[in-house]
């Protein structure tokens, strides 16, 4: 026994705030009102959105909560968390993003199946804990390994939760063992967000946090961890959270054609407007966030009042006052960008906005080329339009 208990109904859901939208009820899933999402850089712990796939685990007595490891290893070991915590304590600032971000937006050129997310699905954390690196160290698989002597060459993630997509089993997930073993990668076994212990929505007492990857790979309430020899073949790894291409539909779909989406693509919204804003001819303030995965920053971010045909550089901030800089060693490779630029409206219009990474890589002008049946990854340029008091738009 772990210590996790899984409710099978949700009568004992925890407080959430007042103020987040909520996408759908049991299970929870909600985001903040995306004006409310740009307003800090670290996102709080209550405005944070949440994606759940059933009720929320309990843990009725943390002395006995503990994780095994076990699989393709010598020495299975279960980890209490006087274990975690006797190693030493990592601090990463990353951006978790639901891979169903801005879905609504996708479903309006035509239908996609899955929880309707504005543009906040997503929100930037200061995680704690154990890097995964050392805790497989520490139970004999060294740093830097693709393999264990055994086969192993997968890291999954194992919750308690009780999904209906897995028939009322627990969610999980893998990365490859390169990436865990890797110290480099910033994967850790969390057990504090914004430096405070994680709660129960957010997976406490222990969690993964894979930075630059989709949010379904960073699993919450660990129960176990085992090495295997091939990519978990759970539900969420192998019939959803796949990019297919939008020729595929549910009459032809094989999800074994494609692999599971790990990193995630450049991205940015715009967050001080809404899809349709209201406004006097005039000053407007455009303020948004931008961020790519795998750790590529984010380059430059470039805004349009005109619907895209022309284009100014929006100033970066990572911190409201402090201007971004890129080479700075302590900038936050694995976290968003926040930016920033002003402009004068004179008659409605579209503004646009578009983020190029570090790789170059840039976001595609319209959603129709990216539509997937499961509508993930919606990186299309953001676009908001503005209709002036005196116009008949
Ligand atoms: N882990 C478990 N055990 N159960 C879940 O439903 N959802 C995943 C991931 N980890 C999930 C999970 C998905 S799809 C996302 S986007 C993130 O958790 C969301 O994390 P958050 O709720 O802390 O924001």
């Amino acid at each position: 026994m772990s210590g996790l208990i899984a409710p099978s109904d949700y009568s004992q859901e925890p407080p959430r705030h007042p103020d987040l939208v909520v996408n759908a009820k049991d299970p929870f899933n909600a985001e903040p009102h995306r004006s409310a999402l740009v307003s800090s850089y670290v996102t709080p712990v209550n405005y944070f959105y949440k994606r759940n796939h059933g009720p929320i685990p309990i843990v009725d007595d943390i002395e006995k909560y503990n994780v095994s490891v076990t699989g393709l290893i010598q020495t299975p070991r279960k980890l209490f968390m006087k274990d975690i915590w006797k190693l030493p304590k990592y601090t990463v600032t990353a951006t978790l993003q639901c891979a169903g971000n801005r879905r609504t937006a996708m479903s309006r050129t035509r239908n996609v199946k899955g929880v309707g997310w504005d543009v906040a699905a997503l929100g930037n954390a200061v995680w704690s804990g154990a890097k995964l690196a050392d805790v497989l160290e520490l139970i004999g698989i060294p740093k830097h390994s693709h393999s264990t002597p055994s086969g192993g060459r997968h890291v999954e993630f194992v919750s308690v939760d009780k999904c209906k997509e897995e028939n009322g089993g627990p969610y999980k997930a893998s990365i490859p063992l390169s990436q865990a073993t890797n110290p480099e990668a910033d994967v850790l076994l969390a057990y504090e967000m914004n430096r405070e212990t994680l709660n129960r929505d957010h997976g406490y007492p222990l969690r993964g946090i894979v930075p630059g990857v989709i949010g379904a790979r960073s699993v919450k309430w660990l129960d176990s961890i085992n090495i295997i020899a091939e990519e978990c073949q759970g539900f969420f790894m192998q019939r959803d959270y796949k990019m297919f291409p939008p020729w595929v539909d549910w009459d032809n779909i094989d999800w074994s054609m494609r692999r599971p989406q790990m990193d995630f693509p450049v991205q940015c919204a715009i967050c001080s407007l809404e899809d349709v804003s209201m406004m006097k001819p005039g000053k407007v303030t455009i303020r948004g966030y931008a961020l790519s995965g795998g750790g590529r920053g984010i380059e430059r971010v470039d805004v349009s009042i005109d619907g895209g045909k022309t284009w100014t550089e929006a100033l970066k901030y990572q911190k409201h006052g402090v201007p971004y800089i890129p080479e700075d060693a302590s900038s936050d490779k694995w976290a968003w960008v926040l930016f920033e630029a002003e402009a004068d409206i004179q008659q409605s219009t579209e503004i646009a906005a578009k983020a190029v990474d570090t790789a170059g890589n840039v976001q595609p002008e319209n959603v129709q080329v990216i539509w997937n049946l499961r509508g993930i990854l919606n990186t299309s340029w953001h676009r908001v339009k503005v209709v002036t008091a005196h116009s008949n738009l």
